[in-house]
């Protein structure tokens, strides 16, 4: 930490404190009893009358609020102003900078000067304060960035950045502990490591600063800390904390301070009942146990200090101070001077903690997932001392019982009660890189843009009790600063440049970023979507409205598959209309006949028609709430665990066999304009055969439900698997040249159908690789063979390609979670090539998927996000092709894909703008409609 004007005060304060108390006594004594004087002063030692003034200095301090001290906004130098980074003075030249002010609603046009970790002026920066900066520091570094979005540093409310490690390693896996439901003595930062991938990751998508909980497997899992993300000098955990409270070191601290804030995890519902076979009956008893000890403790120290100030030392003679250094933090919640993050889905638990804040009578700054707080607004009104603040995730939902009620719509119904909303990671759940991204969502389903914006910056800092210094533009906060390649909310929103306490932390700043739309992307009317959301409590009806015939009008542009050298080819612009009838468009612009019918008529408001998406990766279809093993087919059996049922001899198991329709996510994906989802079975080392099929049939009986009934061999092979990797090649092999088996595995020998590999590193593709030639070699026969994930295929982009392997990039925005995913191509800013370009322009068939369920509605999304990210190598069309003929070719489809095209109201399909409303399925012979 560098040194700040408060942090140098203690030993001035101690000094002041004494005399002040010492004028005190001489002026208070003549109009006062004799008693004090005779308890404090006259009847007592030296060492009677230090330890008097240290409890009432004690019994002041526990009362005190925290907050920035009076004199914080005189500030001339940031406390973390590292001098010894040198870091010069900065004016960032024609700016539009969105400063968080006047409630998200302020746009300057102009410069900023950051000196010394501070902002210093903003807007319009005086030339003489420049020429003032310039005559004591030298030469300013100006940054003209043309007019480009600048904004506060991204803000997480809730990360585990640092105590889970990336990639994840068994030596340093500290986000929980496991030893007891009730842990509030337990500190995040005693587990935080700063050797981790992830921190590089999420400065480059501006994020500046978070808050690091401690897990969620405990109802109380102990203590946060909130962290700026550089790396600092000292390299410690430490130096990266944020004002940290200054109990952090001991007890032997200057009580004249103004208390700094502190922070805690609470966690209610499914994850403390999973990890310690509890329910939620004894996660309420947990609470209501811990919060009456920490009550009990209170009330003693306030009885003591009671009689401290009524001068009553008699009666505490041979007392100490009551302290316990277990219930010590927990006291501190009820004396509201610790900023309270509440892990909490669903309206059960969160009525719980209500009712516990009122029985107990103590604040909570934010509920965190909050699944079904849109659905309960009254009740967050409740909560004793004010409603908390609501951190949420865009469309990570329904992985759990607890989340199935997520909505979209969430962030805009909480707004619309008043309620503060945030946006947060929860990293490494959501990589905090992306927090922004989550924001943007939140924007495109219907959160107002100004509201979108603080839920990363200055929401969030105030829910940290960090207001005053983070989450804003302003002069004299924290000179904690991103520069944007385009509107923050557009969907590819990158960094150019990222200032953290005024260090730039880019090395390339604005050379690998494509610069994008200046404007927020106009969003789409969701109104009647949020209305039913709230209605249906969060599991509204997705099924569309199926239509013979439709008549969709305003249509500037069709698009549909076949020809070009994608495969896809643009039929017609500004085409006006276009009649649809039994899943087949029959008129384009002369559509007049056509109108007289009594079909529906949808206005596209010069929205566009596009072929439908093919979605592969996710388990859709086999999978509905992922922890719920009743909802789902469940994993197929691993023969190189050696228990395979006899029964079952060398079948290889059908993902057509287990496939449910009607789920939330296949709706959902079917509703983002996915037509056609590939679903592999799940499993590790031998998966089974994929099955494609169309996400609106309502049941697998359905004509053309299947689309195609066995599309490719899967098969997985990763370090982190139990058995090792050569014993995995090894069985491979086996299965490859030996003879007999499955029918679908001598397919395969014939190069008939394709054989999918699961596969991350580097070096096991380059083993397959030569498994790939070995076997060509020795039977005369293609090896069809297609990568999967993939993260490391960069490093062999050429080989890959030389040996006609396509890949499937499903990671589109890339994270090491693996060791065997280090090695990633992290795209701009970091790098100028993202894993799809690099392997573009290598000449492999390159084509993208997801690998959750939920993201299988983001496909279209992902697919804009490789449009928008490489700087104008790939086109509208290979974008495209990427989620359709790329895929298709990659799995081995061999059949002419049904021509299903969605119909897009409005905007840009590419970006947070257009909505599906519609889709022409010639597969089910039928026109589904959304609105
Ligand atoms: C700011 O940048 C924009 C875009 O490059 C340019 O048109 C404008 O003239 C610049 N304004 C100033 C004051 O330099
Ligand atoms: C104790 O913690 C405070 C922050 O709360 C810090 O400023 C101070 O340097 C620490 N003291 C020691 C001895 O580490
Ligand atoms: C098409 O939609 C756009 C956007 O709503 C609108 O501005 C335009 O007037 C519409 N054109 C026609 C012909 O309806
Ligand atoms: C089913 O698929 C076939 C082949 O693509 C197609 O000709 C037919 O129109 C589709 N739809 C129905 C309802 O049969």
């Amino acid at each position: 930490m560098g040194s700040s004007p408060w942090a140098t005060r203690p030993p001035f304060r101690r000094w002041a404190y004494l005399v002040l108390f010492i004028i005190a006594l001489v002026c208070i004594v003549p109009f006062h009893s004799s008693t004090f004087l005779s308890s404090v002063f006259l009847q007592s030692s030296p060492q009677e009358f230090a330890r008097r003034s240290q409890i009432l200095s004690k019994c002041a301090y526990i009362r005190s609020k925290p907050g920035p001290p009076p004199n914080f906004h005189d500030r001339t130098q940031s406390d973390r102003y590292a001098d010894s980074e040198n870091t010069p003075p900065v004016l960032v030249r024609n700016a539009t900078i969105w400063t968080a002010a006047n409630d998200g609603h302020e746009v300057l046009n102009g410069d900023l000067l950051i000196h010394r970790g501070l902002i210093k002026a903003i807007g319009n920066v005086p030339l003489s304060l420049i020429r003032q900066v310039e005559s004591k520091h030298g030469k300013l570094e100006v940054v003209d960035v043309h007019g480009a979005w600048v904004t506060p540093g991204i803000v997480d409310l809730h990360s585990h950045i640092g105590v889970g490690s990336v990639p994840e390693l068994n030596g340093a896996s500290d986000t929980n502990s496991r030893k007891a439901p009730i842990l509030p003595w337990l500190r995040s930062i005693d587990g935080l490591n700063t050797h981790d991938a992830s921190y590089e990751l999420a400065i480059a998508g501006g994020v500046t600063t978070a808050q690091i909980l401690p897990g969620s497997a405990n109802d109380i899992g102990g203590q946060a800390f909130i962290m700026k993300l550089r790396p600092t000098a000292e390299r410690s955990p430490s130096s990266m904390l944020l004002e940290p409270p200054y109990t952090l070191n001991g007890s032997h601290f200057d009580h004249s301070l103004t208390p700094r804030w502190r922070h805690m995890k609470h966690a209610c519902g499914e994850n403390p009942s999973r990890v310690y076979g509890m329910t939620r009956l004894d996660s309420g008893w947990n609470f209501r146990a811990a919060y009456d000890s920490a009550r009990k403790l209170r009330d003693a120290q306030d009885d003591f200090c009671a009689k401290a100030e009524s001068n009553s030392w008699d009666d505490l003679a041979g007392n100490a101070f009551p302290e316990d250094l277990q219930w010590e933090s927990l006291v501190d919640v009820l004396r509201g001077r610790v900023r309270l993050s509440v892990h909490c889905y669903e309206a059960v638990d969160l009525d719980g903690i209500v009712r516990l804040t009122n029985e107990f009578e103590f604040p909570v700054a934010s509920f965190h997932h909050a699944g079904e707080t849109y659905l309960v607004p009254d009740l967050l009104k409740k909560t004793w001392g004010g409603t908390p603040a609501i951190a949420l995730f865009a469309s990570n939902f329904r992985k759990k019982r607890e989340a199935y009620r997520g909505s979209e719509f969430a962030p805009r119904v909480l707004a619309e009660h008043g309620i503060d909303v945030v946006m947060k990671s929860d990293h490494p759940v959501v990589n905090s890189r992306y927090l922004l991204h989550e924001a943007a969502q939140a924007h495109y389903y219907g959160l107002n843009p100004a509201l979108a914006l603080l839920s990363v910056t200055y929401t969030p800092a105030t829910a940290m009790g960090m207001g005053h210094r983070i989450g804003m533009l302003k002069a004299g906060y924290d000179a904690d600063v991103v520069i944007w390649s385009s509107h923050p909310l557009s969907l590819a929103a990158t960094p150019t440049q990222v200032y953290i306490d005024g260090i730039p932390q880019l090395s390339h700043p604005g050379r690998h970023v494509a610069k994008g739309p200046t404007t927020s992307p106009r969003t789409p009317d969701f109104d009647s979507e949020k209305v039913a959301a709230v209605a249906h409590e969060g599991i509204p009806p997705l099924e569309p409205r199926s239509v013979k015939g439709a008549l969709f009008v305003n249509v500037s542009g069709l698009y549909m598959r076949g020809g070009g050298s994608t495969g896809v080819a643009r039929i017609s612009e500004k085409v006006g209309s276009v009649g649809v009838e039994d899943g087949r468009v029959v008129c384009v612009s002369q559509c007049s006949d056509f109108a007289q019918g009594a079909a529906d008529i949808v206005d596209l408001e010069g929205g566009t028609i596009t072929p439908g998406l093919t979605s592969f990766g996710a388990p859709l279809g086999l999978v509905e709430i992922r922890l719920e093993p009743s909802t789902n087919d469940g994993s197929v059996y691993n023969p190189l665990d050696g228990d395979l049922p006899a029964i079952l001899g060398d079948t290889i198991m059908r993902a057509q066999d287990g496939l449910m329709f009607g789920g939330q996510n296949l709706l959902l994906a079917y509703r983002g304009g996915v037509t056609t989802a590939i679903t592999a079975p799940s499993g590790t080392f031998l998966q089974g055969v994929s099955t494609a099929f169309s996400p609106g049939a309502a049941h697998a009986n359905v004509k053309n439900a299947s689309v195609v009934d066995e599309v490719a061999l899967h098969v997985g092979i990763s370090m982190s698997s139990r058995i090792g990797v050569s014993t995995q090649i090894a069985a491979l092999r086996n299965m490859l040249f030996g003879e007999g088996g499955d029918k679908v595995l001598r397919r395969v020998r014939k190069g008939k159908i394709t054989l999918v590999v699961d596969v991350e590193s580097a070096d096991i593709m380059a083993t397959l690789l030569r498994l790939k030639d070995e076997y060509e070699a020795h039977s005369g026969r293609e090896l069809r063979m297609t990568f999967a994930g993939a993260t490391e295929a960069h490093l062999l982009a050429y080989e890959i390609a030389r040996a006609g392997v396509s890949v499937i990039v499903t990671q589109s925005k890339p994270f090491p979670s693996t060791w065997e995913q280090r090695r990633i191509l992290a795209g701009p800013p970091i790098t100028q090539e993202s894993l799809v370009t690099a392997l573009l322009k290598a000449g492999v068939n390159v084509a993208i998927g997801v690998i959750d369920e939920y993201n299988a509605r983001n496909t279209r999304f992902e697919a804009g996000w490789f449009l928008l990210t490489s700087n104008g190598f790939i086109d509208r069309a290979t974008a495209l092709a990427l989620a359709t003929t790329n895929l298709e070719k990659a799995l081995g489809v061999q059949r002419e894909m049904p021509q299903d095209l969605v119909a897009y109201r409005g905007g840009d399909v590419f970006e947070f703008e257009a909505k599906v409303v519609g889709v022409i399925s010639e597969t089910l012979g039928r026109t589904d409609l959304f609105v």
